[in-house]
């Protein structure tokens, strides 16, 4: 039998570069070898609020992002979370089975929940959820970025106490993260993740960012004063972070990069890799507005979710049973 990826990415902004190299990009190269489970999770977008015809547009561009990356519906899963509505059932049930302390100890909930009034429970909740979805596909493997490395922890130490608890149901899940591009920075601060939800867009590159504004963020990227082109996390933040996204783009290592560039200024440097980042992005663009605007897309989402339905039901089923849920049926 084929092992099982599941990931999902929330329908929450624009993505980013970040997310396409710590994630998105992961996901075709497991098609041929895995049974591959791809989502938008928009129930976990609701934890903090949305707009909701915003929320309805990302995640139909999410869905368009998915397949212009190049995920082949034939081989990958692609579903909606709240079409699936075993998530919702199964994070319940997971709920009653993690302990506060632990879900207030979440770096993700202490960061988003800091100084804020009016935060929602959901926030709190948002990693037994998180855990369903993985869990409900009997998941191998989830690639992920660094960032959820917290989450995926929570959910092996949720499936190991499940089955130990009331009944062997769950297979444990290993995270997978890429060698290069775990971690993309934020191009104005170098010490923060780049992420969708900055209200400083000039740090971030949106996957459909024209080729000038590509261009216009990487020249104006922070850098430093020594002008020499190496990989230094601690000392040169900004110039690590850029050799991090040309090497996860193009393949070749620090070293080679470091030895292309040795009598190159930061210059030259950043407009070659603005040709880079334009390269990849490109494709990807054009066959996104493709789908977007595809009927395709409906009947690939609508196949995706009865798929999922099916599968994940099943793990319900034996959730409901360890816990003795309902009545006893055959
Ligand atoms: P989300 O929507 O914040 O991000 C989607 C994916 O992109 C990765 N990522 C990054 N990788 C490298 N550098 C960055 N700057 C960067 N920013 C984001 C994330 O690690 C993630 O892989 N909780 C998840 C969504 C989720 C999920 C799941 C993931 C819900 N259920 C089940 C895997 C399996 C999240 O908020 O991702």
């Amino acid at each position: 039998m084929k092992k099982i990826i599941f990931s999902g990415i929330q329908p929450s902004g624009d993505l980013t570069l970040g997310n396409y190299i710590g994630a998105l990009k992961q996901f075709g190269q497991f098609q041929d070898e895995f049974d591959c489970y791809y989502c938008i999770v928009d129930e976990h977008a609701i934890t903090v609020p949305q707009d909701r015809l915003q929320l309805r547009k990302h995640i139909r561009s999410l869905a368009a992002l998915y397949l212009a990356v190049g995920l082949d519906p034939k081989k990958s899963t692609l579903f909606v979370q709240s079409e699936v509505s075993a998530h919702a059932q199964a994070a319940w049930i997971l709920q009653c089975n993690v302990y506060i302390g632990e879900l207030e100890r979440m770096t993700q909930f202490k960061d988003k929940s800091a100084g804020k009034a009016g935060v929602s429970a959901g926030l709190l909740t948002y990693p037994p959820l998180m855990a369903a979805d993985i869990l409900l596909y009997q998941t191998n493997l989830v690639p992920v970025g660094e960032d959820q490395k917290q989450h995926i922890e929570l959910t092996r130490d949720l499936a190991i106490r499940f089955n130990n608890k009331h009944n062997e149901v769950f297979t444990v899940p290993e995270m997978y993260v890429p060698k290069q591009g775990a971690r993309v920075m934020s191009l104005q601060e170098p010490s923060k993740k780049m992420s969708k939800s900055d209200e400083n867009t000039k740090g971030s590159i949106y996957l459909l960012d024209p080729p000038s504004t590509i261009t216009k963020k990487i020249k104006s990227a922070v850098t430093d004063s020594s002008g020499i082109i190496a990989y230094d996390k601690e000392n040169k933040p900004g110039i690590s972070n850029l050799l991090t996204i040309y090497s996860a783009l193009t393949g070749k290592t620090f070293k080679e990069l470091e030895n292309e560039y040795s009598d190159k200024g930061y210059g030259d440097f950043k407009n070659d890799l603005a040709e880079v980042v334009v390269a990849e992005l490109t494709p990807i663009q054009e066959r996104y507005e493709y789908y977007l605007g595809s009927e395709e897309l409906d009947h690939i989402l609508d196949e995706g979710a009865e798929k999922a339905r099916i599968k994940a039901g099943k793990t319900l089923r034996k959730m409901e049973n360890a816990m003795g849920l309902g009545r006893k049926r055959r």
